[in-house]
């Protein structure tokens, strides 16, 4: 992958592609992710990103507006379009929530639309005759082949560090994988990145930047509870663990899901805590 020095030594051809100063993406977070984060994310020079889980039509609407209304830089949506246990025939149809939140996203001519879950084959045309680029994360080296046969045009290989909800594989090994098996298109690493240390690392497997969630909950503008944060900012390795089982996207009752990325930037995961 090549490195060019444009004011930054960590300026990718990613950056180009999406018009950001630094090769960061701040991750899709269902609740967390709104404007304010995105906003300042992307005026600092990353990709902020509004996640759309949700939000009804109207509010992702509303908060797409709010981004424009902070920043004039680029920024992103991302809308999880499967379940994550969909396959088959269920992953390629899109609920109409999933269908409102494209539609929206599309309207608005978001800058980068992002699928956090399943196939957005479906919209590639529709969007890149709008101008907007299409992201989608993937859990091994056949999803990422299948994204960019889709029309993809960044494919985000995330490791099992990120929660274990896009796949069992570490991130050491799918980065340089998904990186060798699509180069030269743009790939971004995800999963358990959370500092300067993790974004260098993602570059040597040869991805052009990283896609980066849980570490921007630690920060002002994330909407989570403080003690969240606090919570994120002290724990070690040894609170981050994937646990051994079934992965849900919805939190079971008297649990939260708190996805976790250790500050170590090497274990970041997902457990459940104990509502308070
Ligand atoms: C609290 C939280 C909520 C999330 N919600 C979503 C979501 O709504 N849609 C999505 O595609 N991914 C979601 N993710 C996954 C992130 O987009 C990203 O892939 C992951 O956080 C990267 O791993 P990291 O947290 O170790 O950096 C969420 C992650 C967290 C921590």
């Amino acid at each position: 992958m090549t490195l060019t020095v444009t004011g930054t030594a960590l300026h990718t051809p990613l950056c180009d592609l999406l018009g950001i100063r630094y090769p960061i993406c701040q991750a899709g977070m269902g609740y967390v992710a709104r404007s304010t984060l995105a906003a300042a994310v992307s005026a600092a020079g990353g990709l902020g990103v509004i996640a759309a889980a949700h939000s009804t039509a109207a509010e992702l609407r509303a908060e797409i507006r709010r981004v424009r209304d902070l920043t004039d830089r680029p920024f992103g949506v991302d809308i999880l379009f499967a379940t994550v246990r969909a396959s088959g025939e269920e992953a390629a149809r899109f609920t109409d929530r999933v269908k409102a939140s494209i539609d929206v996203t599309l309207e608005e001519r978001v800058p980068v639309l992002i699928a956090g879950l399943g196939n957005p084959g479906p919209v590639t045309a529709e969007a890149h005759r709008l101008g907007i680029t299409v992201m989608a994360l993937c859990g091994n080296v056949k999803q990422a082949r299948d994204h960019a046969a889709n029309g993809v045009d960044v494919v985000i290989a995330q490791g099992h560090e990120a929660g274990g909800h896009t796949g069992r594989i570490g991130g050491l090994v799918l980065v340089a994988a998904v990186a060798d098996a699509l180069a030269p298109r743009p790939v971004l690493a995800a999963g358990g990145i959370a500092d300067g240390r993790g974004l260098v690392a993602a570059l040597a497997l040869g991805a052009q930047g990283a896609w980066i969630g849980t570490r921007f909950i630690a920060t002002p503008e994330a909407h989570a509870h403080d003690n969240y944060k606090r919570k994120i900012v002290a724990i070690d390795e040894e609170g981050n663990v994937v646990p051994v089982g079934p992965v849900t996207a919805v939190p079971e009752p008297g649990t939260l899901l708190l996805f976790a990325s250790g500050l170590a930037g090497l274990f970041a995961s997902r457990r459940k805590l104990p509502v308070s």
